[in-house]
């Protein structure tokens, strides 16, 4: 018999929960026990481990969050972490870990393989700045998220005459703020990747009012050089000259918060199971992630040392729609 186990580490994402689901309950059909891992790597750290059957799943694949709770651990970034954690799971006769996580938490995934410990990742972030997976779970409810709010700033631009800056999540990586700009319809973006002069994004501005736009509206990512704090610092400095109002919403950890669409309970699913067919092949030291419509599997060594690109021509389409 086989015993595996479970954790979800990092940043929560909508869609853990499915992945838990799907981990637990294709382990079982394949005759495994499943264990679960609270609170991440830190939980590893000091044997939080608990037998999961497949009830003890039942009813969470639409909740937001991760039943087994997550969090960024200090202590296992260090050999001694990492190697306490691996006695933790030979004092469990746990045979093999599935990580669900992003950047973060599948360098940890890497570090327990190095120690010769059986991993596989599952590509979990709403960053989507992971190599080795198209999209991330979480990535379509937190653009979702986003869209709402964007849509609602809107409404009550128009009424006003105002501007709006809107600052979404997303480390160092744009995607986020990409995405949710052409889907929302925003009148500028802002992302890490493009350097930007604010003076170029306030003359955007000026333009779509002299278009005879109602709104303005700005997304910015809150890894760009010059994120919420830094634009709106610029507008108010030469408020006089610009001659317009500024608002700024940022919408931070709501994003992260809230059930999964449709499409992150699916994919979670889908790379929950992968991961369980994957240690089934004996293909561990790997990420499953989504590429080209398939799920795939990634080496973790590629995966923490591969930043993923951002294709810019999306930038391009952005600004051409606006
Ligand atoms: O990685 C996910 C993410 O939500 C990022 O977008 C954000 O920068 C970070 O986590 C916030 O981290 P924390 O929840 O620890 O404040």
């Amino acid at each position: 018999m086989k015993r595996i186990a479970v954790l979800t580490s990092g940043g929560d994402a909508p869609g853990m929960n499915a992945a838990i689901r799907a981990v637990v309950r294709t382990g079982i059909y394949r005759g495994w026990e499943v264990y679960g891992v609270q609170l991440g790597y830190q939980g590893l750290i000091d044997g939080k481990i608990i037998p999961l059957s497949a009830r003890d799943v039942g009813g969470i694949i639409q909740r937001g969050g991760t039943i087994l709770g997550s969090a960024r651990s200090l202590e296992f970034k260090t050999k001694a972490g990492q190697l306490k954690a691996i006695r933790t799971l030979n004092q469990h006769g746990i045979e093999a870990l599935v990580v669900i996580g992003g950047n973060g938490s599948q360098t940890g995934s890497y570090a327990l393989h190095n120690l010769g410990f059986p991993v596989v990742g599952v590509a979990s972030t709403i960053d989507n700045d992971l190599y080795g997976s198209d999209i991330t779970i979480g990535v379509d409810t937190a653009l979702n998220i986003a869209l709402e709010a964007i849509d609602r700033l809107k409404t009550t631009a128009s009424s006003h005459q105002r501007a709006f800056l809107v600052e979404v999540m997303g480390r160092d990586c744009g995607y986020l703020a990409l995405m949710s700009a052409i889907a929302g319809g925003a009148e500028a973006v802002v992302i890490p990747e493009v350097e930007v002069d604010p003076e170029e994004i306030a003359q955007r501005l000026i333009r779509a009012y002299e278009r005879g736009k109602a709104h303005a509206l700005v997304v910015v990512a809150e890894g760009a050089r010059y994120n919420a704090e830094g634009l709106a610092e610029y507008f108010k400095q030469h408020h006089e000259r610009l001659g317009f109002d500024l608002r700024v919403t940022i919408l931070g950890h709501v994003q992260r918060g809230g059930n999964p669409s449709a499409y992150d309970r699916i994919l979670a699913s889908r790379l929950g199971a992968g991961a369980t067919e994957a240690i089934e092949r004996g293909e561990t030291g790997v990420l499953v992630g989504f590429i080209r419509g398939e799920v795939t599997t990634t080496p973790l060594e590629q995966v923490v040392n591969t930043k993923k690109p951002l294709d810019l021509r999306l930038f391009e389409l952005a600004k051409v729609l606006d």
